[in-house]
């Protein structure tokens, strides 16, 4: 086995067995201690906070989603709430995320995608008919600070950054296989504003037979090949990352 072969075998090893064991890409490891010392503080901010605690009593939720988002986010934000003026979230669901962004972020417009079908991953038992209306019905005090684009991901992102939309942040949640989640995530990452902050949900979610069919492929494999554009703020079933000003991998030697 020549060098180059052997160094190839041994990457691939690792890639493999890093996707079977759990352990985590190597550029969270401080952003996930940081988290994890400090999540339980936010938890307790959080409750404090009356507008926050409002969501859950007056909405209409059937489910639970990103149950780690809030605390994270405040973790993220706390100081900076009001700086956040523009977000895109790919995955809405009931709209629990999404009212959650317009009203911790209340300066902040919302610019939600959902087919509202499911994608691949959704039990076919659901009303999404019903579902929908109910994310209609959940987020129409914020009539004016958000928009659903009803549609399949890989045709409305295409759209929004044709229309030149950029965003302060980013949340990927929508469809779990791999190819999605990437998808998802260049498109979210193209309309990223330097220091926009792009969140992640799913890096623990592992229902696929194929280890490398999960979300946490697709993330990793993002982190790799953007290396150096981004730094990681927070990590646990989410993952945040800050898009550092003035990179781009897409030198040429
Ligand atoms: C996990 S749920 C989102 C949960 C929501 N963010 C929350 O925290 O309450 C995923 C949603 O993504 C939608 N979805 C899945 N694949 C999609 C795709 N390719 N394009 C658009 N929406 C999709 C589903 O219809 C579903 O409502």
């Amino acid at each position: 086995m020549s060098y180059f072969s052997s160094v190839l075998y041994r990457l691939r090893r690792h890639q493999k067995k890093r996707a079977f064991t759990g352990v985590r890409h190597s550029a969270l490891d401080r952003a996930a201690d940081y988290t994890r010392r400090n999540i339980d503080r936010c938890k307790k901010e959080l409750a404090e906070i009356a507008e926050i605690t409002a969501i859950d009593r007056e909405g209409e939720f059937t489910s639970i989603y990103s149950s780690l988002l809030r605390p994270l986010c405040h973790l993220v934000f706390s100081k900076k709430r009001k700086e956040v003026r523009s977000i895109l979230e790919i995955g809405a669901f009931e709209g629990r995320s999404t009212i959650f962004f317009a009203t911790y972020f209340p300066e902040a417009r919302v610019d939600t995608v959902d087919g509202f079908d499911g994608g691949s991953d959704f039990s076919r038992e659901i009303d999404w008919a019903e579902l929908e209306a109910r994310f209609d019905r959940n987020v129409a005090r914020f009539q004016g600070r958000v928009t659903k684009h009803k549609g399949f991901s890989r045709i409305i992102l295409p759209r929004l950054e044709a229309a030149r939309r950029s965003y302060d942040l980013a949340f990927v949640d929508a469809n779990h296989f791999h190819d999605d989640a990437y998808i998802d995530t260049v498109f979210a990452w193209a309309m990223l504003r330097e220091g926009g902050v792009l969140i992640w949900d799913d890096y623990t979610w592992f229902s696929y037979k194929r280890p490398l069919c999960n979300p946490r492929a697709a993330i990793d494999r993002f982190m790799d090949v953007h290396a150096g554009e981004y730094e990681a703020i927070a990590a646990a079933q989410l993952v945040f990352i800050r898009k550092l000003n003035g990179t781009e991998s897409r030198i040429i030697d």
